[in-house]
């Protein structure tokens, strides 16, 4: 009913809108004043974490992203090699684990078959499974040694965003938990980060307010049959999820790329007019990512496309090749994501709903997928 859609018009939007406060639920009261995270929650012995010597995430669609975003994160922080693999590909391969390594199952329903086969098989080979889960009592968490919760509450539409979210805080929390617990590298840089992440949930509320071109942008290309997308770093799978939305919710064939793999074949599609969205990490720090970025776009700009950029405030680099611009409020390089997927969110939404499809319940699709 309307009323459950709290005058939203679908779910997904409403969903979309309670970002900023289903990240901070999931913040809340997990680091303290001082910036020291707590995750007694997650009962394994800080003992068992200071010996894990190999971090697996497994996962499917947009928790899937999720794990590969937090790989970036997990290594950075941790110093612990760390490979995120699709539930479905990882169990069916023979994959080495043994009681060093630390498996992470993300899961917003906690009932993704493919992800609970995944964590069996790990289990059975004396690996210990932590899940991220945003459901009390499903069975991916029942069957782990330890879960974080997400908070994100009830999320109705098929398409996830909410969920994914605070799926990314909560990987966040648990790569900055274990560097805590290791002592490794940890320094200024991690107590900036700690202090941004307990306050992110304004600068997703920013990035929520400016949406309106967005909107607009997205009504302007319903009659298109392709988009794709592109980033580097963290940027990828966010262009992976971006993608992801876009077939999901508007059935329109969308890709996401590694903008580095670009002349490996992909720009070999760039043709006149057709959208490419870009994720543009920030401009500060770690600068050679940024400026070879640029350079993506001045190449595919120069070949056709018409550029939709998703760049930082203040960095005017992009702005002599963006035919559409999509400003983001500065955040650590590492966190760009929780700020970078929203435009992408409200992106698709308004795709689908342009196209006259079901935004809640998409064709073909289940909200969460029991069966193999
Ligand atoms: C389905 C849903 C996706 C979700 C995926 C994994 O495909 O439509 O939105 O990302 O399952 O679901 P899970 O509940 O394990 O996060």
């Amino acid at each position: 009913s309307a009323a459950e859609k709290g005058g939203y018009d679908y779910f997904m939007l409403k969903e979309i809108a309670e970002q900023p406060k289903a990240v901070a639920d999931t913040l809340l009261g997990r680091i303290d004043a001082s910036g020291v995270l707590s995750l007694d929650e997650v009962r394994i012995p800080p003992e068992v974490l200071r010996e894990v010597d190999k971090v697996v995430i497994v996962a499917c669609g947009t928790a899937y992203h999720a794990g590969m975003i937090a790989k970036y994160a997990i290594e950075h922080w941790t110093r612990i090699p760390c490979e995120t693999e699709l539930a479905s590909e990882f169990r069916y391969r023979d994959p080495i684990l043994d009681r060093r390594t630390l498996v992470i199952a993300i899961s917003q329903s906690g009932e993704t078959m493919d992800t609970l086969m995944a964590l069996r098989h790990a289990r059975e080979q004396g690996a210990k499974v932590l899940a991220i889960c945003n459901t009390n009592g499903s069975t991916i968490p029942r069957e782990s040694d330890a879960v974080l919760y997400t908070h994100a509450g009830p999320e109705v539409a098929v398409a996830s965003t909410k969920a994914f979210l605070t799926q990314l805080v909560a990987c966040y929390l648990v790569a900055l938990y274990v560097a805590q617990v290791r002592g490794t590298k940890w320094g200024d840089e991690i107590r900036a980060v700690v202090r941004e992440l307990a306050a992110i949930g304004t600068q997703v509320e920013q990035v929520l307010g400016t949406m309106e071109p967005v909107r607009e942008l997205a009504r302007s290309l319903a009659d298109k049959n392709t988009v794709l997308f592109l980033g580097r770093h963290v940027g990828y799978p966010v262009a992976l999820e971006g993608a992801l939305k876009l077939k999901e919710l508007a059935y329109m064939h969308a890709e996401g790329f590694a903008a580095g793999e670009l002349k490996h074949g992909p720009i070999a599609l760039i043709e006149d007019d057709l959208p490419v969205v870009v994720v543009v990490p920030s401009p500060r720090g770690r600068s050679v990512l940024h400026d070879k970025i640029v350079s993506n776009i001045q190449e595919i700009r120069a070949r056709g496309a018409r550029t939709i950029v998703i760049a930082e405030e203040g960095d005017e680099d992009v702005v002599p090749y963006a035919d559409h611009l999509v400003r983001i409020p500065h955040t650590p390089v590492l966190l760009q994501p929780l700020v970078s997927t929203v435009p992408l969110q409200v992106f698709a939404c308004e795709l689908a709903t342009a196209r006259g499809n079901e935004v809640d319940q998409p064709r073909n699709l289940a909200k969460s997928v029991t069966v193999e």
